[in-house]
């Protein structure tokens, strides 16, 4: 198995380094690629001046809030009266996102370095690795090399002979998409259905099992052990365009262009490179039409904004979308815009996981006013009802699910409401859209 794509000179690569290269999985083979050196570092360091590091990289996380990770951390109680946790996201469900299983197949001990840093940095003796159920080759990898760390000492009762204890566990997930978001995670852990939490108490104060915990993702933690190596300075200065995004990104680009696969980026570059350049651009004799840039969850991006959007928080933020988790999905001309968005709903509808009424009802009676008006039986006043129902799923419920539901919704009606009315004005031949 080699290299999904040969790094493009457009590319950082930081994270991505050793995708492909099969020895860099094992504990002897990331020693020598200088594995662990920065966990050596940040054990002779005191907590805080490793959230300092972390606080000056301008390091963001990257499952999709953008929040800062040094200041994250700095949430955490300072004296450790009682167990501390980190929970590393790797539940990754957002469809569009493939990018963290890359992560721990090729570079499992550059995750499990960077929850140890973590861990060190916010005192948390036990980190849990929630992977999703559906991940079987990361799993197995990541095992072995947990189970290799402990064997070399760099996890365990003394790790890296530091006499501080760090023990990381792996908990496999059973595949529902709401248990990536970090309360739910959380409940999942303690055995409970995974609900969301209604906030706060935020999980510095009360997280897992009630204690002190922090939430990250893996791409995010992956970053840290780089930010040691290298300094904050270095990687405060890896921007393109604004000095509030900085360092690198992967993104995973799917759908209509012609070299799908994982990208990593400098934050700020242009979206409209990484659709033409890196990947080859769609499928010739075809135009692009759309683009989701940061994962399922995200607004709709049409053509032109496409075309001038920039790959930073900030850069997509202007273009009315999100950076998001950073699976950029790509539409060109062939696509069905009415039979895309109603497919996005339908996945939201599967996950709610039905807590809050809004999502519940609401993420269903999106799909099925949808597919009336797929079959050729809605009516105009559908278009209102539809964006009706969108406003009452934004910001009312206790996590974004159904918020994420809402956005391709109003932003598919908005800028390209034509085809929604071909439908229903029996311009389009009806489709019975069931799946
Ligand atoms: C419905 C839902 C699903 C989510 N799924 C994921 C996920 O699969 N992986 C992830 O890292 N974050 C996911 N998140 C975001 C997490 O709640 C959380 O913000 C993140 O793990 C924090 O890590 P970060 O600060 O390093 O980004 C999800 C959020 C929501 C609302």
């Amino acid at each position: 198995m080699g290299f999904p794509h040969k790094p493009h000179p457009k590319e950082t690569v930081v994270l991505s380094q050793y995708f492909g290269d099969a020895d860099a999985r094992s504990y002897a083979g990331w020693v020598q690629r200088g594995g662990y050196e920065a966990l050596k570092k940040s054990l002779a360091m005191t907590p805080v001046a490793v959230q300092d590091i972390v606080k000056a990289s301008g390091l963001r996380g990257r499952g999709g809030a953008g929040f800062p990770t040094g200041l994250k951390w700095s949430f955490m109680p300072k004296e450790r009266t009682r167990t501390h946790y980190l929970c590393c996201n790797a539940d990754e469900s957002e469809p569009g996102t493939f990018k963290d299983r890359e992560i721990m197949r090729w570079t499992p001990h550059a995750l499990i370095e960077g929850c140890a840093i973590a861990q060190h940095a916010i005192q948390a003796e036990i980190c849990y690795i929630y992977i999703r159920g559906e991940f079987t080759e990361p799993l197995r990898i990541m095992e072995k090399a947990i189970a290799e760390a402990y064997q070399n000492g760099v996890l365990g009762a003394n790790a890296m002979g530091s006499g501080k204890r760090i023990d990381q566990f792996i908990h496999r997930g059973a595949g529902a998409y709401i248990c990536g978001e970090e309360t739910a995670l959380m409940n999942s852990i303690e055995g409970k259905r995974g609900n969301p939490r209604i906030r706060p108490p935020f999980p510095a104060a009360a997280g897992v099992f009630g204690l002190p915990t922090t939430i990250n993702n893996v791409e995010t933690l992956a970053a840290v052990p780089h930010i040691i190596n290298r300094g904050a300075d270095w990687y405060k200065s890896l921007y393109l365009s604004n000095p509030k995004s900085t360092g690198t990104k992967l993104i995973s680009v799917s759908g209509h262009v012609q070299r799908p696969g994982n990208y990593e980026i400098t934050m700020g570059f242009p979206l409209k490179d990484l659709i033409y350049d890196l990947c080859g651009g769609v499928k010739p004799g075809r135009t692009l039409k759309a683009c989701i840039p940061g994962g399922s969850s995200v607004p709709i991006l049409n053509k032109e904004e496409s075309e001038s959007c920039i790959l930073d928080y900030e850069g997509t933020v202007a273009k009315g979308t999100m950076l998001g988790s950073g699976g950029a999905i790509v539409f060109d001309d062939t696509t069905d815009m009415v039979y895309q968005v109603m497919r996005l709903a339908k996945f939201y509808a599967h996950e709610s996981c039905a807590q809050c009424t809004q999502c519940r009802e609401g993420t269903a009676w999106t799909v099925r006013i949808l597919q009336r008006i797929l079959a050729g039986e809605g009516t105009i006043q559908d278009l209102d009802l539809l964006l009706d129902l969108a406003d009452q799923m934004t910001g009312k419920t206790i996590c974004v699910l159904s918020d994420s539901c809402a956005a391709p919704v109003v932003t598919g009606i908005k800028k390209f409401r034509g085809e929604f009315e071909a439908y229903i004005k029996g311009a389009r031949k009806p489709v019975m859209a069931t799946v």
